[in-house]
């Protein structure tokens, strides 16, 4: 009787090894099992497969002979290292990995570690995974994304010659054109089109094609427009303060429109007869998550008659259309200063 019952539990606890036995003869993934001298005391089918040896070549040889030549001493280190202080953790955090196969080969890799304490000391149960395919993708990754980045580039800069030549081709015209209202005219179409221009120039040349640095943007363009009106940089103060607002491009080129109209007009209406005073340009985060463009001036100030919501001019009314455009909300305070300021929400 009691026989019988012995017998049926060693069958129970050997079928219980045999299916361990199995688990980890068949996983999906090298197992390996080293002591602490670093010698292999077990290996698993996949393992043979992955490092092209026979189970019978690896026991007892040194675990370092699937490691590549110039990562085996770190290896041994390493070892002792994990010995000294042992527990459950990825291998190389933060490092690549490489296996050597006995044809010579090599192949990126992920390792688990477990030491496990046995009878005859503590072991170390390695799980390694090749991950080739995984860091080919990766690859190919990161090299589409550099190839759209490149294009992205491209096309910007290609936007930004295009309208250059628009700039040039209105220069032209201008030399055949005596009336000044005409001249002006064009002149003004000539700025708008270089605020356009500019504003590619600026994605061109910065690291991130979804956001215009408006800062460096406006560094160009104010200069530009002082010089394009002919007048003396030196009558006025003009302070750009943009320093944390990174637009996306959806926003940046009417933002750069609207202060073109914005700038344009402080420049040629604001002070006359030579006046000078302060231009104050700014583009900030709002509270709400969205961004504040204004441009004030300490000019004459907009005359009394001057129909904002009803402008005829072209100026205005590209203000008014441009804002609408990116959802925006223009205020506009007369005089002392003379300030237009528009609320837009932000997209990122
Ligand atoms: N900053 C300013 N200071 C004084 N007057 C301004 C200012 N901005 C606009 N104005 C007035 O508003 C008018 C309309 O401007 P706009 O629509 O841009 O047309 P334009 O500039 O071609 O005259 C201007 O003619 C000018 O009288
Ligand atoms: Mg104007």
């Amino acid at each position: 009787m009691e026989d019988e019952f012995l017998e049926r539990a060693e069958q129970a606890l050997r079928k219980s090894e045999e299916r361990f036995r199995r688990a980890v003869e068949y996983a999906p993934y090298a197992i390996l099992m080293t002591n602490e001298a670093g010698r292999i005391e077990m290996v698993n089918a996949q393992a043979e497969r992955l490092f092209g040896y026979d189970r019978s070549e690896l026991l007892g040889q040194q675990v370092e002979v699937l490691v590549p030549q110039p990562l085996r001493v770190g290896h041994s280190a390493m070892r002792a290292g994990f010995f000294h202080e042992p527990q459950s953790r990825p291998m190389g955090a933060g490092r690549d990995l490489f296996g050597l196969r006995k044809d010579g080969g090599t192949f990126p890799v992920e390792i688990g570690l477990n030491p496990i304490e046995t009878e005859e000391g503590m072991v170390v149960l390695a799980a390694v995974i090749d991950i080739s395919d995984r860091k080919r993708e990766e690859e190919r990754i990161r090299d589409a994304l550099k190839e759209k980045d490149l294009l992205l580039g491209e096309i910007h800069h290609r936007v930004k010659n295009n309208l250059q030549i628009i700039h040039s081709l209105l220069s032209l015209q201008t030399a055949s054109v005596r009336d000044e209202v005409a001249l002006g005219m064009l002149r003004e179409s000539q700025n708008r089109v270089l605020s356009m221009a500019l504003i590619h120039r600026t994605l061109y040349q910065s690291n991130d094609f979804a956001k215009v640095d408006f800062a460096t943007f406006l560094d160009s363009l104010v200069p530009t427009l002082i010089g394009s009106y002919g007048i003396d940089s030196s009558r006025f103060a003009v302070s750009v303060d943009a320093d944390d607002a990174r637009l996306p491009i959806n926003a940046a080129v009417p933002c750069g429109l609207i202060v073109n109209e914005l700038i344009s007009n402080t420049l040629k209406h604001g002070f006359p007869q030579g006046r000078g005073g302060k231009i104050d340009i700014r583009l900030a985060n709002g509270k709400d998550g969205g961004a504040v463009l204004s441009v004030s001036d300490d000019g004459v100030g907009l005359p009394d008659n001057l129909d904002i919501d009803n402008s005829t001019t072209l100026g205005l009314q590209l203000v008014t259309l441009l804002a609408d455009q990116i959802g925006g909300k223009l205020t506009i305070r007369r005089r002392d200063p003379t300030r237009f300021e528009i609320h837009f929400p932000m997209e990122t």
